[in-house]
């Protein structure tokens, strides 16, 4: 089997961010989301992989590479433009070839792995298995409706009146069976080359697709509050971890992870969090569910549930919560008689304290 990584798109919803960073490069945890997604992969024992990547390309191979430290080998796909899920697929024809292969979307995260899910796909001989979970509102989903044996009647994108409350969600495992669905269809009312469309043609065609229930925790890191959740959830499950330096007085509670290199002193860590290399955390208060980046410094802060990327210096800002702080941001307090000033980019959101 091999593995379909779409790394393409363009992330309006996680402005402005995605101006400067691939979506699928924002940290989780302090690692990139594509990287989670790759791990993911290599669990089922996949090596070769193909990513999808559309103009941010260079950067995700910057960051990515040929994937030997992961132990995979992994090839780029360019799109040119953002034309569809089953593009992607026809665009990697050639990659694939008539192999079996998963393809996972590049900005879902599936916290508890595909490995048995792989495995269903791999023993039913099925023609596609499309993993899917129940969702309060699935009318931003494809939406799958089940016969009771769990195999796929019907599967509709973004339904304004959905069937059913299972949404399909970003891993799918197919046969070289899809390659002629893919070929068959037409652009969608939005312009795209749906995979749901092309999961419908190979239904209509006497294929056999199962669903199937993921039980685990996932989501699709499309919005700022998602990228959030995801956090909380994945520093939740790190393990304790001082590799840094933390003074004698500075308390720790929780589970906190200190990166070679970074500094925390006269502080009060409240995990779980992650302080990434180079840091240096002062006279703060963090946590929980935080993710310093590498090189930020923080001092005289408050921070909990949060993400501050790469160099981001946060300085005597009392209550930061539930924010997203961009590279080499800097936030620091007014001086009590001063007002509010803010030089914050394109499509940023800011609430400020009153
Ligand atoms: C895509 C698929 C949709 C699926 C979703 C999962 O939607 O078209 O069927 O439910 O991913 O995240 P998009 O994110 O492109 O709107």
């Amino acid at each position: 089997m091999k593995a379909l990584v779409l790394s393409g798109g363009t992330g309006s919803r996680l402005r402005p961010f995605t101006y400067s960073t691939a979506k699928q490069l924002l940290p989780v945890a302090n690692k990139p989301v594509l990287r989670h997604c790759l791990e993911k992969i290599r669990e089922t024992g996949v090596s070769e992989v193909g990513i999808i990547v559309g103009d941010h390309g260079d950067q995700i191979r910057a960051a990515i590479g040929d994937g030997a430290d992961l132990g995979l080998e992994i090839t780029y796909i360019r799109q040119q433009a953002p034309l569809g899920l089953a593009h992607c697929i026809a665009i990697a024809a050639g990659f694939l070839g008539d192999e079996n292969f998963v393809m996972y979307l590049g900005d879902n995260i599936l916290a508890d792995g595909i490995v048995a899910a792989a495995e269903t796909f791999r023993a039913s001989g099925c023609d596609a298995t499309v993993l899917v979970a129940g969702v309060p509102d699935p009318r931003a989903y494809g939406v799958a409706e089940l016969d009771a044996d769990g195999r796929i009647l019907r599967l509709v994108e973004k339904p304004p009146e959905p069937k059913s409350d299972l949404a399909v969600i970003g891993v799918y495992f197919f046969t070289a069976a899809i390659h002629r669905s893919v070929a068959a269809i037409r652009p969608s009312g939005r312009g795209e080359l749906e995979i749901t469309d092309a999961i419908q043609h190979l239904l209509d065609s006497g294929g056999t697709v199962l669903a199937e229930k993921y039980q685990g925790y996932w989501q699709d890191t499309g919005r700022p509050e998602d990228l959030l959740d995801c956090n909380r959830e994945l520093l939740a499950r790190l393990g304790p971890r001082i590799d840094g330096e933390i003074d004698a007085e500075t308390s720790v509670e929780g589970s906190v992870v200190i990166e070679a290199g970074a500094k925390v002193i006269r502080s009060r860590l409240v995990g779980p969090l992650v302080v990434g290399a180079g840091s240096v955390i002062s006279d703060s208060a963090i946590g929980p569910g935080v993710a310093v980046g590498r090189e930020c410094v923080v001092s005289g802060a408050g921070v909990t549930d949060s993400i501050l990327l790469e160099g981001a210096a946060v300085d005597s800002v009392p209550a930061l919560r539930h924010s997203i702080i961009g590279r080499w941001a800097k936030l620091s307090a007014a001086d009590g008689t001063r007002p509010s000033r803010l030089i914050v980019g394109d499509h940023a959101q800011a609430e400020v304290a009153t």
